[in-house]
């Protein structure tokens, strides 16, 4: 049989047109929770996946948001409201990338970057949050509501060339941590998720020849590159009940590149 441990829940994840948003949301809704698929870019791709994700026997609606613009974050929480009710699960998953030398990074790569990764999350979290608030528990989970914050190994590693991106995981650290804090008295479970390589198309250039995927792979002990998947999976898992007692944590699913894997050949 297969474990549904999200029937009956309201999930939206944020940025789940493409990469690990995407493979997110079809696991939540394998999980058997109603999934919105929000999108910024490409509705017809967030329209193919909200359908194809229905066709296992959920509710899926695509909305357009840009999750770093109040009124536009506002607008897509009341139509999942008026549409499902509620919301039990959140998962702040938008991210991008717009790397530079830091002597040539511009205000605008790093004003993007910080907007979309760190404030989307203050925006979405905090509609959710109030949300969840206001209608108090539900019987479908022990949890009043889950928010799981898509960071990533370098809110741990630090990343030349990358100033702008790493200061943004950096900031969910401590923002989930903060949060987690926070909610606890009303029964609001708060983790991270910190994917390491998963092979997507912001980090393409890491993985499609055979040569940037050897080299990549010297930094990953367990010796693959990650899939959607593999954070799919782990997202359910801190969604469901099965992990209630954890909360504010971050579950690190990178195949050991929190490792020093240089140690391992020598120190
Ligand atoms: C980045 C990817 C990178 C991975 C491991 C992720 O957070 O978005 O570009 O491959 O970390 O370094």
């Amino acid at each position: 049989m297969v474990h549904q441990p999200l029937v009956g829940q309201n999930a939206l994840v944020t940025g789940a047109n493409s990469g690990i948003g995407e493979g997110v949301a079809r696991a939540l809704g394998a999980a058997g929770a109603n999934v919105v698929v929000n999108y910024v870019t490409a509705e017809d791709t967030a329209e193919r996946i909200a359908k194809e994700i229905a066709a296992g026997g959920v509710e899926t609606l695509a909305l357009r948001a840009d999750v770093s613009k109040e009124a536009e974050v506002a607008a897509m929480f009341r139509e999942m409201c008026s549409r499902w009710g509620t919301i039990d699960i959140l998962v702040n998953n938008a991210g991008l990338q717009r790397d530079a030398a830091f002597v040539d990074m511009t205000l605008d790569q790093w004003n993007l970057v910080l907007g979309v990764n760190l404030t989307g999350m203050f925006l979405c979290t905090r509609e959710a949050v109030r949300e969840m608030i206001r209608r108090g528990p539900r019987p479908v989970s022990r949890a009043t509501g889950k928010v799981i914050c898509m960071s990533s190994v370098h809110e741990v590693i630090p990343w030349a060339g990358h100033a702008n991106y790493a200061a943004s995981k950096g900031g969910v650290k401590l923002f989930m941590q903060s949060l987690a804090q926070e909610l606890a008295p009303h029964r609001i479970r708060v983790n991270s998720i910190a994917p390491g390589a998963i092979q997507t198309p912001i980090n393409r250039a890491a993985w499609d020849t055979p040569a940037a995927l050897a080299s990549l792979l010297t930094l990953i002990p367990y010796g693959r590159i990650g899939v959607p998947e593999d954070i799919g999976k782990a997202a359910v898992w801190l969604a469901s009940d099965d992990s209630d007692y954890v909360h504010g944590q971050t579950l690190f699913v990178d195949g050991g590149m929190t490792l020093y894997p240089e140690f391992g050949r020598g120190g």
